[in-house]
């Protein structure tokens, strides 16, 4: 849950500044949130810029403080990052909902938004984790550079209150985030495939220059891909493989 939230008006990246906060002498507060109004310089995954329009789309960063869970172990952040912002939104959109691996938020084949989280490493252990959720809420339309966008309100011809919806995902994030402290890894990834895009469906993918056709079948403890191609399972991480079906 947010305990100590910091609305901005504007901020290059709302990642970025708590990352700076952190940086700073005094200790920040697990539960810390960023929230802005306008970024101006929105990170994505694999160094994209990530398009926010000023208080129509929703981008906080949520501080986390993990030290209980083995570095090997990160992609369970991913998971129940992914899981908070499913179980806030899957009431407003069902089962058009999904989550792209690793952890794009999907309605239907469209993006909806996305998390990068950031983590800060220090003798093999997770000091500290920056879970920055980018979602499109209020937009009636996208520019050309963003493709294969949509927004809430183009869904559901609603204007959403972002702040509140803020608050309800962290909520349910941190749910998530007991129950990983709580050991229930299982039920956590059982919870996450549930959610996964694209599951068990033949697609197309790209992987060392080659396009193959496959299935996604799963994704590993540690957050591998898992495609089946011809029978014969293989495992990718993010920087592997290209999934072509969008
Ligand atoms: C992606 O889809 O590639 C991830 C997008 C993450 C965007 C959010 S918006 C709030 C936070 N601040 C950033 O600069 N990025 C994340």
């Amino acid at each position: 849950v947010a305990q100590n939230l910091v609305t901005l008006k504007e901020v290059d990246s709302t990642n970025t500044f708590l990352k700076k906060l952190l940086s700073n002498t005094e200790p920040v507060e697990e539960g810390t949130v960023i929230l802005a109004e306008s970024q101006t310089a929105g990170r994505g995954q694999q160094q994209n810029r990530w398009y926010s329009s000023a208080n129509q789309s929703l981008a906080f960063s949520l501080l986390l403080l993990p030290s209980f869970l083995p570095l090997e172990n990160q992609f369970n952040l991913i998971r129940i990052v992914s899981l908070g912002v499913y179980d806030a939104l899957f009431p407003l959109i069902g089962e058009a909902l999904k989550i792209k691996w690793p952890n794009d938020i999907y309605i239907n084949d469209l993006k909806l938004g996305g998390i990068l989280i950031e983590s800060q490493v220090q003798g093999g252990k997770i000091k500290s984790s920056v879970a920055g959720i980018g979602l499109n809420i209020n937009q009636q339309d996208f520019p050309d550079w963003v493709p294969n966008a949509v927004s809430l309100k183009q869904i559901l011809h609603k204007d959403y209150d972002l702040k509140a919806l803020m608050f309800d995902i962290c909520s349910h994030i941190g749910q998530w985030y007991i129950k990983l402290k709580a050991g229930n890894e299982s039920q956590i990834e059982e919870a996450y495939l549930n959610t996964l895009y694209w599951l068990n469906k033949p697609g197309s993918f790209k992987a060392q220059d080659a396009i193959f056709g496959g299935t996604i079948t799963g994704v590993s403890k540690t957050g591998l891909l898992q495609v089946d191609c011809n029978g014969v399972t293989a495992e990718y991480n993010l920087k592997e493989i290209e999934f072509l079906n969008k």
